[in-house]
């Protein structure tokens, strides 16, 4: 049986990396096929209620079955930040890059460089809301390593790995990364 699902998000690296994941028979929507180019409200206290209000907020406009996904990067030092503000952590209309510059500059005199990635996706599935998590622990870096991938993966270092994630080619992060593991999740879900 063929399943289609939107992704609702705007980011063209998400929808590169959860592609691959999926078996044949699910199929990814994403918003621009749908002739949709508005930024999604993303004002949750949480990476659970704002997967949920991404997801609600496509589920509602198209009434399709859907999912978002609500990433954040913890850090213990910081006290969990940036976590859920990893988007904006820089400020309003920053980019990765200022993102980035603001976690090494206040990470630049800490020895305790452990962190996280978490995701958390939001399925609706015929009116039923799910979630599903995936968690990978490692390190900040003390400065950007690589230039694949997206936001903070320059860097992060996933535990017992040589490289950052943007060191890596996408199959080999898909085998380890937050988003694959709630991904897979969902994917053994829809089976
Ligand atoms: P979002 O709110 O889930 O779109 O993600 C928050 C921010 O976290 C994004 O703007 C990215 O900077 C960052 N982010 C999300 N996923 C990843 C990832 O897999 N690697 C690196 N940074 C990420």
């Amino acid at each position: 049986m063929k399943t289609e699902l939107i992704f609702a998000t705007n980011n063209i690296h998400k929808i590169d990396e959860i592609k691959p994941l999926l078996p044949i028979g699910i199929n990814i929507i994403s918003l621009d096929q749908l002739l949709f180019f508005e930024d999604i409200p993303e004002t949750g206290n949480t990476l659970k209620e704002n997967a949920l209000q991404k997801a609600r907020f496509i589920y509602n406009k198209f009434e399709r079955n859907c999912f978002a996904d609500d990433t954040g990067l913890e850090i213990d030092a910081l006290s969990g930040r940036p976590g859920v503000y990893s988007a904006r952590y820089a400020g309003e209309h920053c980019s990765f890059v200022d993102n980035v510059n603001k976690v090494l500059e206040e990470m630049k005199y800490e020895n305790n460089r452990k962190a996280r990635f978490r995701t958390v996706i939001a399925l609706i599935y015929n009116d039923i809301e799910y979630f599903f998590e995936g968690v990978v622990e490692g390190e900040i870096l003390l400065d950007y390593a690589g230039v694949v991938g997206f936001g903070y993966d320059p860097i992060f270092k996933p535990v017992n790995q040589l490289y950052s994630f943007a060191e890596m080619p996408l199959v080999e992060k898909n085998k380890i990364s937050h988003r694959s593991i709630a991904a897979q999740k969902l994917v053994d879900f829809l089976k």
